[in-house]
This record gives C-alpha cells, structure tokens and sequence, in this order.
C-alpha cells in the first residue's frame, strides 16, 4: 500500500469521521419517538451534511496521484473505529439522551480533527485542502453546538428522581 502523507492521513480520518457520523445520525434517529419530528429533521439535515462532506473528502483524494486507494482503506479504518465506539456506547437499553450524547462525543471529535487537518495544511498549503476545510469546518461546529442544544434539551425533560 502507499505510504500516506500526514496531511493524507489526516485527509482520511475526517472522510471516515464523516462516514462514520452519517451512519450515527441514523442509529440515533431510530431511538427517537414517533413526535420527535423536529429532531428527526435535524438528523437528517446532519446527514445529508455528512454525506455531502464524505463526497468531498473523497473527491480531493481522488486528485491525489496514485494515493487514493490508501486513503479510502484509511479512511474505511477509521470509520470501522468510529462504528465500534458508537457499538460500545449503545446498546438496547439506550435512549434517545444517550444517542444524544455520543454525537456530542462524535460531533466534538469531528471539530477537532479538521482543525487538526487544517493545522497540518498551514504548511502544506494546498488549495483543495483548504476549500475542504472552509466547506467542512464551519458545518461541523454547527453540528457540534447543535446536538448538545438538542442534548441539554432532552436532559431538561428527564425526570432527575426516575429509576
Ligand atoms: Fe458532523
């Protein structure tokens, strides 16, 4: 396989965050209620994103000369770890907190990795790097402060003496 770059590595692990996070939004959307019709929207919207951002990410590995296969198996890596920390964190018993609370997890984590991408690209310099980040990075700090909004929300509604 060819060797990756880190700034190619750093490339991959936000296309498998973005994979991973598409395929959350709908394990999250299965533990809402039926009237939760708002926040079903929003997961949606989230995905979409998600997806649009994966398609992008793959598109710029794409241009990369004779590197894109390793980046996608990369990029398939670290979507496989994000699906087995979301695995571990729920589980039949978890409701719809609980889901909100991993992507407040998941969400934080996809923040930090693009600046983490964009950091590394403040030497590399590459253009389509950079429009990625600018596409991708404000996105994800909105999907970052809204599922905690939608976290805190749904935790104002629990009734704190329930067992
Ligand atoms: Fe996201």
């Amino acid at each position: 396989m060819a060797d990756l770059t880190t700034l190619e590595e750093k490339l991959a692990e936000v296309t498998g965050l973005a994979a991973a996070a598409a395929d959350a939004t709908k394990k999250v959307e299965g533990l809402l209620d039926d009237d939760q019709t708002e926040i079903a929207q929003a997961l949606r919207t989230m995905r979409d994103e998600a997806e649009e951002t994966e398609r992008r990410c793959e598109e710029v590995a794409g241009e990369r000369d004779g590197k894109k296969t390793a980046i996608l198996d990369k990029a398939a890596e670290t979507k496989k770890e994000g699906k087995a920390f979301l695995d571990i964190y729920l589980d039949e018993e978890s409701d719809e907190l609980d889901g909100f609370e991993f992507l407040t997890m998941a969400e934080a984590g996809e923040v930090g990795h693009w600046k983490i991408l964009a950091k590394v690209n403040e030497k590399a310099r590459e253009s389509r790097v950079q429009e990625l980040v600018d596409f991708a990075l404000p996105i994800q700090e909105r999907h970052e402060s809204e599922v905690r909004e939608i976290s805190l929300g749904l935790a104002a509604e629990e009734d704190p003496d329930e067992e």
